[in-house]
């Protein structure tokens, strides 16, 4: 076969400077699904940038497991990298091995059940705070229980509370800047305006508070925490090698600012989306609130739960599939290369999504249907699953694939056990995609079961 040049692949008709920006801005999913009849590889342009989106599914996958090909990086990327350091979200791949190596004790299966149970002690504690009749953006209630859920998870409860807050208060400056800033042009984000100041001190400030902490650790007891583990963590390359040293101070920064955020915004998103589709399907609600009822019994949802909590879990799964918080990825190819029979020159920025795959209508019947029922004999944790990649695939997979779904499904189970969740009457739910893909601002009533 011979190979087509990027200019070849198809391309959905574009406006003349903006290219696809604005339908991708306007309604992100919608453009995404018009994609895969185009091909398998479709390129689109993003005002002066342009990328190529693969539709495809085992295309997907070649792209997530060759990072020595696919390498995380691109001006995007840069540019977030110029923000946050290079955490092990954003890092290339010549810094990644180690980074994960070192890093990965800290998720192992031994340690999953004390976060997540901590993560349902959190969401008790703010949805014990709500009131009978109350309307409450579900979203922003979700996101403060779960940053403060990863801050413990991180740090124990060693920090005092205004410590807390400010970093909580520094770090949310930090997502809202950062994403604004990633995609305007570096003259605009230098000029001395209040908004770039203040944002320059939050971000000042929070890494004074972490390095701080990190200070104190290298010197003080050990804690059983996240912070612990990676402290404590020392370098062994090849099996049976003396360990070298650990991660600097600079690079364990990186690191819990990369938890922070991936810890937080994905579980929070998927909580308040399946709190919402809840909502919106009354019948599977009600089974969910009888499977939850018997399991919990009136007691408070811990890690114990998890295997009978069957139709919540799948719940979870589904709701994953639908609105996968991490929607759009992108990789940089480091070298000329071919993909599906397609020439990509070094350089290219290469798209994949989840949305896109997990929306495709050969691959699921009525992808757009929330379904627990497809998870009754399809395995949702099968890496071989080409058609479900919730979490990605390869080296840069998500390192909490195994706590993240832990933490969702006993922060639904805990909700659920105490509070019907209504849709507010003509609200309009509609997604935000600036940092993950979270309902933006989720109006429900609360009603005290
Ligand atoms: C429902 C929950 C979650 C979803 C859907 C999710 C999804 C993802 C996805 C798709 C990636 C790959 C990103 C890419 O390739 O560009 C990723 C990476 C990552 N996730 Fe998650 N995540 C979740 C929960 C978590 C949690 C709880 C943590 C940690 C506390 C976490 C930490 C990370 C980190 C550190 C990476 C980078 C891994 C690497 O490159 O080695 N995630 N996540």
């Amino acid at each position: 076969m011979r190979n087509t040049t990027l200019d070849q692949l198809p391309s959905p008709a574009a406006l003349p400077l903006l290219g696809h920006a604005l339908s991708l801005l306007r309604d992100p999913f919608g453009f995404l699904t018009t994609l895969p009849p185009h091909g398998d590889l479709v390129r689109i342009r993003l005002g002066p940038f342009s990328a190529v989106v693969v539709c495809d599914p085992d295309l997907t996958r070649q792209v997530t497991l060759d990072d020595r090909t696919y390498d995380k990086g691109g001006a995007l990327v840069d540019r977030a990298r110029e923000m946050v350091g290079d955490g092990l979200i954003v890092c290339p791949r010549s810094q990644h091995r180690r980074l994960r190596r070192l890093t990965q004790p800290a998720f192992h299966h031994s340690k999953v059940p004390g976060y997540a149970n901590t993560t349902a002690a959190h969401v008790a504690a703010a949805s014990g705070r709500w009131k009978d009749g109350e309307v409450l953006d579900v979203t922003a209630q979700m996101l403060a229980a779960l940053l403060d859920s990863v801050v413990e998870m991180l740090f124990s409860d060693t920090l005092p509370r205004e410590t807390v807050q400010e970093l909580i208060e520094d770090f949310t400056v930090m997502v809202r800047g950062m994403f604004r800033r990633t995609v305007l042009p570096p003259a605009l984000t230098r000029l001395r305006t209040s908004g770039n100041r203040r944002y320059e001190r939050h971000i000042a400030r929070l890494h004074r508070t972490v390095d701080t902490i990190i200070a104190q650790r290298r010197t003080g007891p050990d804690h059983d925490d996240l912070l612990s583990v990676i402290l404590s963590t020392l370098d062994t390359e090849q099996p049976g090698e003396a360990p070298t040293a650990g991660l600097s101070d600079g690079e364990v920064r990186d690191q819990i600012l990369s938890f922070l955020f991936a810890g937080s915004e994905t579980t929070a998103a998927t909580v308040a989306w399946a709190l919402h589709l809840l909502a919106e399907h009354p019948e599977i609600e009600r089974q969910v609130q009888a499977e939850v009822d018997a399991v919990l019994a009136g007691g408070p949802a811990d890690f114990s739960h998890l295997p009978d909590l069957d139709l919540t879990g799948r719940v979870v799964s589904e709701t994953v599939r639908l609105y996968p918080s991490a929607w759009f990825m992108t990789r940089h190819a480091t070298t000329d290369t071919t993909l599906g029979g397609h020439a990509i020159p070094a350089g290219t920025t290469v798209a994949i999504s989840p949305y896109l795959i997990h929306h495709r209508a050969d691959l699921y019947p009525a992808p757009d249907a929330f379904d627990p029922g497809r998870w009754k004999t399809t395995d949702p944790t099968d890496r071989k699953n080409t058609a479900y990649i919730p979490f990605s695939a390869g080296p840069r997979m998500c390192i909490g694939d195994g706590l993240g779904p832990a933490q969702v499904t006993l922060a639904v189970a805990t909700v659920v056990a105490r509070w019907r969740l209504s849709s507010v009457p003509g609200g309009t739910v509609r997604p935000d995609t600036a940092a993950t893909l979270r309902p933006r601002k989720l109006l429900m009533t609360a009603t005290r079961r």
